[in-house]
């Protein structure tokens, strides 16, 4: 790889050269023709931003919180499965660069790091939520919610847009996982991580409902996030059905094929909760500072990165990871400057200009 990364594109190349090929489609791979994969970043460069001149910004406030803790920058990042397939750490690694970084972490169900690990491995502020698919086994389920309590962890992050798999590209091939790497909230021990595994313990979420969600509010006192959410209707639905947050999002184009860019529905979503007290958040493409800003101004609380945290961990493990939200949190800053905001308050949606969609 030629020289030092300057900017979060720059660290892909080194998952690419880190893992197998198996692994580095699993990590890329979005559903079908991957045209929602594809549109997630593009979709940014369809809202201009419109900066305010002659602001004293010589002191900037890029803090803000999510569900009353305190991030020193609005990035989180959001759940994936299998750390482990990048670093010998796995989520461990990537906690601690994310700690370092004073930023937020959801550790998916599917890590191979135990919850309790992973939290005794960051400083004791950082948010770290813990990510669900919701199963048949309510006792199963019951009992990783209690560890999470029992770890401090700070909200429960449940997927919502799986009641299936989707028909990601990777799945052509086969992964060898070597036997070691295990997912300690999923799989029994001595149960072997199969893409057949994976995909039969999704499929328990297929007659998952809102009244589950009911049960999930109702057996917990951890604030539950719903992660997948694209329409207003849902996103009211989430309110009457307690959700203490909404992340909007497509779960990286792996899921539906075909849906809108999260940061496309962002605004109709955050419309549609106003005046509840449910904080909307956005995943999806979200690579550059500007991305960021453009985010807030549309409405979301914070946003949240996938990929680019493991291009990170690739790169160097727990350094890795802190210097993507490093050069992030670099780049928001510059932003605001840019556009006149010294906090996060001015950053307002008289900021964008929207294009629209044009006809192919
Ligand atoms: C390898 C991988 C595994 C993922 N696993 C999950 C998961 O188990 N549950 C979930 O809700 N989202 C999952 N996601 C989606 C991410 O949480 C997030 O929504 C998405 O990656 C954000 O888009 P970005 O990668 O463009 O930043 C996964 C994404 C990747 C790349």
């Amino acid at each position: 790889m030629a020289s030092e990364p300057v900017c979060v594109e720059d660290f892909e190349p080194y998952l690419k050269a880190r893992v197998s090929d198996s692994f580095w489609h699993y990590f890329r791979s979005g559903a079908d023709g991957e045209q929602t994969l594809r549109d997630n970043p593009l979709a940014f460069q369809r809202y201009r931003l419109l900066p305010r001149c002659l602001r004293d910004v010589s002191q900037r406030d890029t803090s803000t919180s999510i569900l009353g803790h305190r991030l020193s920058f609005p990035v989180g990042v959001s759940p994936m499965g299998c750390h482990a397939f990048v670093h010998r750490d796995g989520e461990i690694a990537t906690a601690k660069g994310v700690s370092n970084a004073g930023s937020a972490m959801v550790l998916s169900m599917w890590s191979n790091k135990s919850l309790e690990d992973v939290a005794a491995s960051v400083h004791p502020d950082t948010p770290l939520l813990l990510h669900l698919n919701l199963l048949f086994d309510r006792s199963r389920m019951e009992a990783v919610i209690r560890r999470a309590e029992a770890a401090c962890y700070k909200a429960l992050v449940v997927t919502v847009d799986q009641p299936t798999m989707g028909n990601r590209m990777h799945l052509r091939r086969s992964i060898d996982v070597d036997p070691t790497i295990t997912c300690p909230h999923i799989l029994l021990p001595g149960e072997e991580l199969t893409h057949e595994k994976a995909r039969a313990i999704v499929n328990e979420s297929k007659a998952v409902t809102w009244k589950d969600i009911l049960w999930l509010t109702g057996i917990t006192s951890l604030p539950v996030v719903l992660k997948g959410i694209l329409t207003a209707e849902d996103a009211r639905e989430a309110v009457r059905h307690g959700a203490a947050g909404i992340l909007v999002s497509n779960h990286g184009g792996r899921q539906l094929d075909g849906v809108p860019a999260p940061i496309d529905v962002l605004a109709e979503i955050v419309n549609a909760v106003r005046g509840s007290s449910v904080e909307v958040y956005v995943d999806g493409g979200i690579r550059k500072g500007t991305d960021v800003l453009k985010a807030l101004a549309l409405g979301a609380r914070a946003v949240f990165i996938g990929r680019p945290a493991i291009w990170g961990l690739a790169y160097d493990g727990e350094k890795g990871v802190e210097k993507v939200l490093g050069i992030l949190k670099e780049e928001f800053s510059r932003a605001m400057a840019l556009c006149g905001c010294s906090s996060l308050s001015d950053i307002t949606p008289d900021l964008i200009a929207t294009m629209p969609y044009s006809k192919m």
